[in-house]
């Protein structure tokens, strides 16, 4: 590998990434009361050699919450959180963006004092929640009505803006991994007549006008958007899912949204072409991929021009200096799944750099 391309920089027209490691978001569950804290701030700072810091998906309103311990974006307290994590993350010298979640379907009562999770149709679907009290098996939505749908884009705007206020340098819409964005998406889950379902373009809609809703705030080269056609998780599907992922990245390449992060696992099922190629294809800004990458698939995807970037999650967990030991090649640690999603310190700032 004459140039090892990982260990490079990378740039659009607002930001300067000092190489492509990328770290991918991931829920931690340690925000009691949904406020990150110094905690978050500590962990954080400790992977900040990353091209660039994505957060674990963080919720814009109270109506997105759908995981227990999770952080949120719209209140006051939950803003002073952010700051100090922010601030942790540029003074090491790295860069953040927040990644907007709103759980939808995928939520549970048990956020919602009872009440049903919304989504674009009141679809039965077969997933799980991460309730405050464990898994429990999820429940049929409510549809959202029209002055609803409205309301949470007004939500992501405010949410993009307390992320301004609290220091990001941009933010990504989750629009991957079955949660809102992609249940308006994905004709399994959107079953309205209405101007947000229906066709390609109208069930696209609630995706774009949330992305607009960023730029409004951030400008578009400070936006990233999170895709994941292949992946099934909560349940997810869609008659057509080239026809109807190809039409959403076009609408966003033609916003000059400034990332496009793909999830695609290397392996898919029997038959299913991969979606990537023609996703980074239509698309000019920096196209980042995930799923399953180590140090040689990576650095193999931008020789070969699949992608500008690579996301890490899991190799991120544990490795929090893993720019430095791709240049080194040096061994890599392994993550302790059963301190995932909840715990304290352990399994969270207690994995160390390479001495
Ligand atoms: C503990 C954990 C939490 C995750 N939470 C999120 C999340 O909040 N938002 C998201 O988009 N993806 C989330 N993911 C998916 C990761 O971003 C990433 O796609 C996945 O780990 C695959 O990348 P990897 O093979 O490098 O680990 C999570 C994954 C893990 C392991």
């Amino acid at each position: 590998m004459g140039n090892f391309k990982l260990l490079t920089p990378l740039n659009n027209e607002e930001l300067t990434f000092r190489n492509r490691v990328f770290m991918a978001p991931m829920t931690r569950g340690r925000s009691k009361d949904q406020v990150a804290n110094e905690l978050t701030a500590t962990y954080y700072a400790q992977r900040a050699s990353a091209g660039l810091i994505f957060t674990e998906g963080t919720q814009i309103s109270a109506q997105a919450v759908g995981w227990t311990n999770t952080p949120g974006i719209y209140t006051p307290e939950q803003i002073a959180g952010w700051k100090k994590v922010t601030q942790a993350v540029h003074e090491a010298g790295g860069l953040i963006f927040a990644q907007l979640w709103h759980t939808g379907r995928a939520s549970h009562p048990d956020f919602h004092g009872g009440e049903l999770p919304v989504a674009p149709s009141s679809v039965p679907f077969n997933s799980q929640a991460f309730t405050p009290e464990g898994i429990k098996p999820s429940v049929t939505p409510r549809e959202l009505t029209i002055d609803e749908i409205k309301s949470t884009i007004a939500d992501y705007e405010k949410a993009a803006q307390a992320a301004k206020d609290a220091g990001f340098d941009g933010v990504e819409i989750h629009g991957a991994n079955g949660y809102l964005p992609a249940q308006f998406l994905e004709d399994g889950s959107n079953k309205r007549t209405d101007e947000y379902g229906g066709t390609i373009e109208k069930r696209a809609r609630f995706l774009l006008e949330a992305t607009d809703a960023a730029i409004r705030v951030f400008g578009p080269a400070r936006i990233s958007v999170r895709l994941s056609p292949r992946i099934p998780y909560n349940d997810m599907g869609d008659s057509n899912l080239e026809q109807t992922y190809m039409y959403a990245v076009e609408a966003l390449e033609s916003r000059n949204v400034g990332i496009l992060h793909f999830m695609e696992p290397g392996t898919l099922p029997e038959g299913a072409k991969p979606l990537a190629p023609g996703a980074r294809q239509r698309f000019s800004g920096i196209f980042v991929l995930n799923v399953g990458y180590d140090r040689k698939s990576a650095e193999q995807a931008l020789q070969t021009g699949l992608a500008d970037a690579v996301t890490f999650g899991t190799l991120f967990i544990s490795n929090p200096d893993l720019p430095e030991r791709f240049f080194l090649d040096a061994p890599l640690a392994t993550a302790d799944a059963s301190t995932f999603y909840s715990g304290s310190e352990e399994g969270y700032t207690d994995y160390p750099p390479l001495a």
